[in-house]
């Protein structure tokens, strides 16, 4: 064969690879409104940049009819691409390919780039469409899952991974995602359960559809699996680039800094205004969030689960930051288990890829009730806590409002390593609020009162004036300065940008015992 002749094969050997499940499958899929897996590379990466690994690759069972049907890339096409000039590994599932099962040397071709995206240190994102283990490889089929799974275990905290779950995603499989990052799920295409519909009637007696069960707003809003319930597939991409943007690319650097359009000595007089004179009176922190961080950059995180926090990524003068806040505007901002979690969660993210953090406080306390304690908030506040110790970015706080009980403790306070601690001069710390303070503390007085109506009025006073403001943990030194709202953008530049070379660690260990 001469060389043209070889090269002629070689291309029709590509072509024939392209086609994998072949045009009615691929039909098939388009009708579903999904696209294909290469459609979908194309889709997410910077024009012409991808580079494809393994387009050859076949499996190699032969039982169950499988020597007669080998297609080339065996339902997944891997390789590196750019988004926005930056190397990142992504495997594609290919539905049109056995259903996208996973078979050995399907898990081969995700280790391979697992693998060399840790060498390079370059993020992995796994685009998800498939029906789990290729039932006919049996065994070799669950081992290559257990491979990846390690491989994201290690992988953690080392690179960012990102899934994106754009079909079925059953059984085992879903423990791959559950352990990266950011999990995002497509509405009405996607679905994620550990078993699935039929299953769950025959062992419960349950009837519910894979929606139901476990789709994108189910797993966004319930159980907190996903992170975003995306309005389709293009919207689900656009959210994997805006995330990355925020990211370095492994532990070892730190984000990127970005030119910043906004004026760094920007005030905003109507921050003044937002916190209500009525303690109890809601208002929304989102609205603090956007009014202080870069025009346009707060990217909210888990938006739809656990909402009496808010987590997300912003930009203050540039500089990637990941938020925390309550949020008076639901259940008042109360601590419980959903909202400890994600807050931990997101925390050490943004720890582990030196993302700086910074905090708005305004927290009547944790929740109380025996669904909460039942259900462990002592753990699961413990988390967010332990979070919060651990961090060794740089950590900011601004309390607008209250801080209350242990939940100022925990809210990134000056005690577990908060760098540089703000207080509004709505700010209210103290053990409790007024009222639940004084009925303790002056229980018999307001008893033995004429009027203990009255009585109690007056002491809640009395307490709100001496505890409710931000000067003794001022002069304590908790707080390190009282600012005026309308300050808070340029006070946090400047003290991001003063701590941006802070060094900090921990002991020596191999790993500590998050409370789980
Ligand atoms: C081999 C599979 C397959 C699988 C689908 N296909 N799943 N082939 N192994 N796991 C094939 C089908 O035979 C079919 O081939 C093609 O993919 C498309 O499948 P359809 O059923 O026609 O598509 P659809 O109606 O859209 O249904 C999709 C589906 C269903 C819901 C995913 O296929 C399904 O339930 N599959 C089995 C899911 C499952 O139980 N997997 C094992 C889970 S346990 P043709 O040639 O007709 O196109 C697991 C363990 C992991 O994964 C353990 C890790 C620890």
């Amino acid at each position: 064969m001469s060389l043209e002749e070889k090269l002629n094969h070689l291309e029709q050997m590509r072509q024939q690879a392209r086609l994998a499940g072949g045009q009615d499958r691929i039909d098939a899929q388009h009708q579903k409104g999904k696209l294909t897996a290469r459609e979908r590379i194309e889709l997410l990466v910077d024009e012409r940049s991808f580079e494809e690994f393994d387009m050859f690759v076949t499996h190699r069972s032969a039982d169950f009819g499988l020597a007669e049907q080998r297609i080339m890339g065996d339902g997944v096409i891997t390789g590196c691409g750019k988004i926005h000039g930056r190397p990142v590994f992504i495997f594609s599932q290919d539905f049109t390919v056995f259903g996208g099962s996973l078979s050995e040397a399907h898990a081969e071709k995700i280790c391979k780039i697992m693998d060399m995206a840790m060498k390079v240190g370059a993020p992995v994102i796994g685009l998800n469409d498939s029906g789990g283990a290729r039932i006919q490889e049996g065994v070799v089929s669950l081992g290559g899952y257990a491979d990846i799974f390690l491989r994201n275990t290690l992988a953690s905290g080392v690179i960012p991974q990102i899934s994106v779950i754009l079909g079925p995603c059953a059984g085992g499989a879903v423990y791959s995602p559950a352990i990266t990052d950011f999990v995002l799920m497509t509405k009405g295409t996607s679905y994620m359960f550990v078993t699935g519909p039929n299953v769950v009637k025959t062992v419960t007696h349950e009837q519910v559809t894979s929606e139901q069960l476990g789709g994108a707003m189910v797993h966004a809003a319930k159980s907190g699996v996903a992170h975003y319930a995306c309005d389709n597939e293009a919207d689900a991409i656009a959210k994997v680039k805006q995330l990355l943007s925020y990211m370095p690319q492994n532990n070892l650097e730190d984000p990127p800094l970005l030119e910043c359009g906004d004026p760094l000595d920007r005030e905003d007089s109507e921050l003044n205004k937002l916190v209500p004179d009525n303690p109890n009176q809601p208002y929304d922190i989102k609205d603090v969030i956007t009014r202080v961080v870069d025009q346009s950059s707060f990217f909210e995180v888990h938006e739809e689960f656990a909402q009496n926090i808010v987590v997300g990524f912003a930009r203050l003068g540039g500089r990637s930051i990941g938020i925390i806040a309550n949020q008076p505007a639901v259940m008042a901002g109360v601590l419980d288990i959903n909202s400890s979690v994600k807050g931990a969660r997101f925390i050490r993210f943004c720890d582990a890829f030196n993302i700086p953090i910074l905090t708005f406080e305004d927290v009547p306390g944790f929740m109380p009730g025996t669904d909460q304690e039942h259900g462990g908030i002592i753990r699961s506040g413990a988390k967010l806590l332990y979070a919060y110790c651990e961090a060794t970015v740089p950590k900011v706080t601004v309390i607008t409002r209250k801080a209350y009980g242990g939940a100022y403790d925990v809210m990134n306070s000056k005690h577990v390593r908060g760098d540089m601690n703000y207080a509004w001069p709505t700010a209210e710390i103290a053990v409790m609020g007024p009222k639940g303070a004084v009925e303790i503390i002056f229980k018999k007085e307001i008893m033995a009162s004429s009027d203990p109506e009255l009585e109690l009025k007056r002491k809640e006073e009395e307490y709100r004036e001496k505890f409710a403001n931000p000067f003794i943990a001022a002069a304590r030194g908790y707080v390190d300065d009282i600012i005026e709202p309308k300050t808070t953008r340029p006070r946090l530049i400047r003290a991001f940008e003063m701590l941006a070379a802070k060094k900090d660690s921990n002991p020596p260990k191999k790993h500590g015992n998050i409370p789980l």
